[in-house]
């Protein structure tokens, strides 16, 4: 297999699986719905949207995650464009992206500009401030100057992936989160729950989408813990 190359797999309703993960892209069973109840309510979006809002999300993959975050902000009439950071190693090519989203029409407006830009690495759309970072993340996130107000922790599955939920990449992750700022992953693996409390995170375990039991949620504190005892000093 090119190393490059995602080769994609398509499924026979249509979505893309990613052969060298062995995994989809996104739920099978409402990938859009999934985002909503996962990325946006897991994160306390659109009630959160402020001016000047950054989101950052660890696995860019079709890009479903950034147009329903940038319709959703569009339809919360919030201030300003949304400030939308993607991590990818794996980019697609734009033909699989064009195939992937033309899944939901109701996005194509916002979808075409991503497609026919694609692969880029700065977007400035209506309501948009768009960057791309192409690499493995474990690299390139820890050189990435910014702080995001909420993440959203989507890579492939932690046993197929786990990588992408390294100890280190998720200390970096609490590293790149603005105080009160927040995560929200499908994912419930009590490993990756446990290195995100270690970071700072205040982590809850909630109803995951459809028919997964759980999934994750955190929360910085508005002020680092101060140790309260001399035994913690
Ligand atoms: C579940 S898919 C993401 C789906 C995506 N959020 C969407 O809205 O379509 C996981 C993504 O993580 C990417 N990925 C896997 N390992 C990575 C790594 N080490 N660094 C950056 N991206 C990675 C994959 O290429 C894939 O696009």
């Amino acid at each position: 297999m090119d190393p490059n190359s995602v080769n994609l797999i398509w499924q026979a309703d249509g979505s893309p699986r990613s052969a060298r993960f062995d995994d989809p892209y996104f739920s099978t069973s409402g990938g859009r719905a999934e985002s909503e109840h996962v990325f946006l309510a897991g994160n306390g979006l659109p009630q959160r949207f402020a001016k000047g809002f950054q989101i950052a999300e660890l696995g860019f993959g079709t890009g479903l995650n950034m147009l329903v975050a940038w319709q959703a902000w569009r339809k919360a009439r919030a201030s300003g464009p949304l400030r939308y950071t993607g991590f990818e190693a794996y980019p697609l090519t734009q033909d699989e992206l064009r195939k992937t989203l033309s899944a939901w029409p109701e996005l194509a407006m916002l979808a075409v500009p991503l497609i026919d830009a694609w692969p880029c690495q700065k977007l400035n759309l209506p309501g948009l401030v768009l960057e791309l970072v192409f690499g493995d993340a474990r690299t390139t996130l820890p050189t990435w100057r910014g702080k995001a107000d909420a993440w959203f922790l989507d890579g492939f599955s932690p046993n197929k992936n786990p990588e992408m939920w390294a100890e280190n990449l998720m200390a970096e992750v609490a590293r790149h989160t603005a105080l009160q700022g927040s995560f929200a992953t499908y994912t419930a693996a009590g490993y990756v729950r446990r290195s995100l409390a270690e970071t700072g995170f205040e982590v809850s375990r909630i109803k995951g989408f459809g028919r997964k039991r759980h999934m994750s949620i955190g929360r910085m504190p508005a002020k680092l813990k101060l140790a309260t005892s001399s035994h913690e000093l």
